[in-house]
């Protein structure tokens, strides 16, 4: 009985003592990620992502893995931004990938505001059933129904409008330049009326 009880206690020291390193790597990343944050993102993307001005991307429960990937995007240019460029140039793979962790572990909070209900549902229409007079794929297909993401594609849900139909028009004249293959496909396809009741929509998305 003594014999059994002092193994187990040892099978839990050490496991402690072997995840220890490792959560203290990963509370020093993020403590590196919130010094970034606070020193300059916040001033956009706030302290907690939530972009209080609608020309910011929220970034608050973002993939970790998509919000990192784009940081090396812009830094290496693959997606060219003049606002975003300087502000990756100094950031280390691990500093992107602890930003990443930082902003997907926020809590996303959509803005409430009156909507036209009118044109929230010619966007409902678009997201989940795409249209099949002009062949568009219905948002859902890629997204998710509630246009949650995976780690390989962007939440959009809660996002600010205006950033969401500023990236399709990018997308569509390809100013966008990563990963524009798929989106510019499907941003050719959108009117402007459904460009705009699609994002209109995707910010209800909680
Ligand atoms: C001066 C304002 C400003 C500052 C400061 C800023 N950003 Fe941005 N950020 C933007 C804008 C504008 C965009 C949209 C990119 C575009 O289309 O040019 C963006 C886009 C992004 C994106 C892509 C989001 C998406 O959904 O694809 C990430 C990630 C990001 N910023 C992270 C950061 C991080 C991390 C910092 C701090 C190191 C930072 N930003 C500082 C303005 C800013
Ligand atoms: C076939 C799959 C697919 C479909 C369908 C699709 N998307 Fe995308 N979407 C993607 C991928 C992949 C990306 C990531 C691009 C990148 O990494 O640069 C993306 C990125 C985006 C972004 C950029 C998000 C950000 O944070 O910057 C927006 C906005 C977007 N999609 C909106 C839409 C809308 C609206 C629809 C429906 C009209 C749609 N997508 C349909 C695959 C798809």
């Amino acid at each position: 009985m003594a014999y059994k009880h002092s193994v187990l206690m040892g099978t839990a020291a050490l496991a402690a003592l072997l995840s220890m390193p490792v959560l203290a790597d990963a509370k020093a990343d993020q403590a590196r990620a919130e010094e970034i944050v606070s020193g300059r993102c916040f001033l956009c993307h706030g302290m907690e992502g939530e972009s209080a001005s609608p020309v910011f991307p929220r970034l608050a429960g973002q993939h970790a893995e998509y919000l990192a990937r784009q940081l090396a995007d812009f830094k290496s240019g693959k997606r060219k931004s003049d606002t975003m460029k300087p502000q990756s140039e100094e950031l280390t793979p691990a500093e992107m990938k602890a930003l990443g962790a930082f902003f997907a572990n926020k809590k996303a909070t959509p803005t409430n505001r009156p909507r036209d209900i009118e044109i929230l549902a010619v966007g409902r229409y678009i997201f989940s059933q795409g249209n099949s007079f002009s062949g568009l794929p219905s948002c859902a297909s890629c997204h998710g129904a509630k246009g949650l993401g995976t780690p390989l594609l962007p939440r959009l849900a809660g996002q600010h409008p205006r950033y969401i139909e500023d990236q399709l028009r990018q997308f569509n004249k390809r100013e966008r330049t990563n990963d524009n293959a798929v989106m510019h496909t499907v941003a050719s396809k959108l009117s402007e009326l459904e460009t705009h009741a699609v994002a209109e929509y995707i910010a209800t998305l909680e």
